[in-house]
């Protein structure tokens, strides 16, 4: 299959239309959307669905995001929209905030995996609203890379990965959060955070009051649990380098790349190149959550670049922005942390 790269900016409405086309005739397309690139098909067509776990060669018990661009659009997704679901949507949508609910009949069990819930989400970029609207039908879409590889957060990302297995890359340009949503279960008694975001734990319990964390957010599931959000349980975000997370304050953290520089690199912030006598790629500035999710995929997928076998990153903290940091560097590095 030839990949057509549609470009937004120098064709604008066009490639909207073209792009609806193609998810309405049960095509996939690569759309941005604020978090990073996402692998969309008709949520309500089985089988355009079926091509999107090809495509990405991901697990058949891995469900998928409904991204809708209107809150009426959630009536035919969920079977029941609890009050919490109407607080949070209020605060955070459009936004990257997915929100887990029973879901209705419409949906078919590709998507959810047969299981009796269904993520929604309604993104705020533009280009993605715009599609949505135009295809006039709910998109699934989960992030658009090969299963198991960092998030696409620029159309040449999803080329790399996607170039001759989907119908169409519909470029907007570079994402402007760079990590995925935040997803929180509502179906439980307790809002339950299931994959944490840009949108933290604590900004979202200012609304809804007390959420629960799944502990595979903070640690390695273990082996033969069921998973409560079956995305939790696969190896992820893995550049073919070997990453290891060191726990330390930056001066020790920065002795410790250097007494280890043999065939090893690091991942460092903005402005610390001097510290470090071995290849380094920048994620972000140091303190700055936001910016260092905003680059760290593009920072994992570098590494490769550098030759190393190893590269040294620090184990981010457990607060805030700084979560989602921490949830996608742990998998990056297969759980790999030493303490030196
Ligand atoms: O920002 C995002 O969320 C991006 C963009 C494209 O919207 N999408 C994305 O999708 O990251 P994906 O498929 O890569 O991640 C979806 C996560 C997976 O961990 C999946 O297991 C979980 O959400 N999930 C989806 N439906 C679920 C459900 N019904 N119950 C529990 N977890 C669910
Ligand atoms: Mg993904």
């Amino acid at each position: 299959m030839k990949t057509k790269l549609l470009s937004y900016e120098s064709s604008g409405k066009a490639v909207i239309r073209k792009a609806a086309e193609i998810l309405r005739k049960g095509g996939l397309v690569a759309i941005p959307t604020e978090t990073v690139y996402g692998l969309a098909a008709n949520a309500f067509d089985p089988k355009a669905v079926e091509k999107i776990f090809r495509a990405k060669g991901r697990p058949q018990d891995n469900p998928l995001i409904v991204h809708v661009a209107d809150f009426d659009d959630v009536m035919d997704i969920a079977d029941y929209i609890p009050f919490s679901f109407m607080q949070l949507a209020k605060s955070f949508w459009p936004g990257p905030l997915t929100m887990i609910v029973k879901k209705s009949d419409k949906i078919p069990d590709i998507v959810t995996c047969g299981m009796d819930t269904v993520a929604v989400r309604m993104p705020s970029h533009p280009v993605a609203r715009k599609v949505i609207r135009e295809a006039g039908v709910p998109l699934a879409a989960p992030s658009a890379n090969l299963s198991g590889s960092p998030s696409p957060t620029c159309a040449k990302h999803v080329m790399d990965d996607m170039d001759g297995r989907i119908e169409a890359v519909l470029d907007g340009g570079e994402c402007e959060v760079g990590v995925e949503s935040t997803v929180i279960s509502l179906a439980g008694d307790v809002p339950l955070l299931l994959r944490p975001g840009i949108i933290s734990k604590e900004e979202m319990e200012k609304v809804v009051g007390f959420i629960e964390v799944h502990k595979a957010v903070y640690d390695k599931p273990e082996d033969g649990e069921k998973a409560a959000s079956p995305g939790m349980k696969y190896i992820h975000y893995s550049p073919k380098t070997e990453i290891i997370l060191v726990d330390a304050d930056d001066e020790e953290f920065a002795g410790f790349v250097n007494r280890n520089a043999d065939n090893a690199g690091a991942m460092i912030y903005e402005s610390e190149q001097d510290l470090f006598s071995v290849p380094t790629v920048v994620y972000g500035k140091k303190g700055d959550y936001d910016s260092q999710a905003h680059y760290l995929f593009e920072a994992l997928r570098k590494t490769d670049e550098l030759n190393v076998k190893t590269v040294y990153a620090r184990l981010p903290g457990q607060t805030g922005a700084a979560l989602a940091v921490y949830n996608r560097l742990i998998r990056a590095a297969g759980y790999r942390i030493i303490k030196p």
